[in-house]
């Protein structure tokens, strides 16, 4: 297991369409390693395959409760099959620095997705575990959660970015 780099907004990887997984070898239990490893150091409560730079549908969640600490789950080639309701609340992202802002989400999802050994799976959640998996597939289609906010706030948001990038490099 190796902690690896996350990428940041904006880097343009963030932005592409990440590619269905096909094959589940023991270079995709690693990387599913990694990524465990580099979301509890992070600390996160999910991380994308595209936030350590490999554009290709897989996410890890953390499902961890008191009594199973650090348990995780790995989701590959998630699709959210059905949505219901809405709820609004706080959203931040290992790769957008220095933001956390309130998202409206769907309040219940279905997600269909496959475990790493290509088995099948279906999966109904609500509430919080909803809004990570939402915010973690929408990842995989090079939406981050700046993009569900007014166009005023990201505006804002993208100027504080570039103004920290060009002190950085002066
Ligand atoms: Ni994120």
């Amino acid at each position: 297991m190796s902690l690896r780099t996350i990428h940041k907004f904006p880097d343009p990887i963030l932005r592409l369409k990440a590619k269905k997984i096909t094959e589940f070898d023991d270079s995709l239990q690693s990387l599913v390693s990694d990524m465990v490893e580099t979301m509890y150091d992070a600390p996160g409560v999910g991380l994308a395959a595209p936030q350590i730079g490999e554009s290709i549908q897989l996410i890890v969640v953390n499902i961890s409760t008191e009594e199973d600490e650090q348990k995780s789950m790995a989701m590959i080639n998630p699709e959210i099959t059905f949505h219901e309701g809405t709820q609004v609340d706080e959203e931040g992202c290992l790769s957008v620095l220095d933001l956390t802002a309130s998202v409206k989400r769907s309040q219940k999802i279905t997600v269909t997705f496959l475990d790493l050994s290509g088995q099948e799976h279906e999966l109904t959640t609500e509430d919080r575990f909803a809004v990570v998996l939402q915010h973690e597939i929408d990842h995989l289609n090079g939406i981050l959660f700046i993009d569900h906010l007014s166009s005023l706030k990201r505006a804002l948001y993208k100027k504080k970015i570039k103004k920290m990038l060009t002190s950085k490099t002066r």
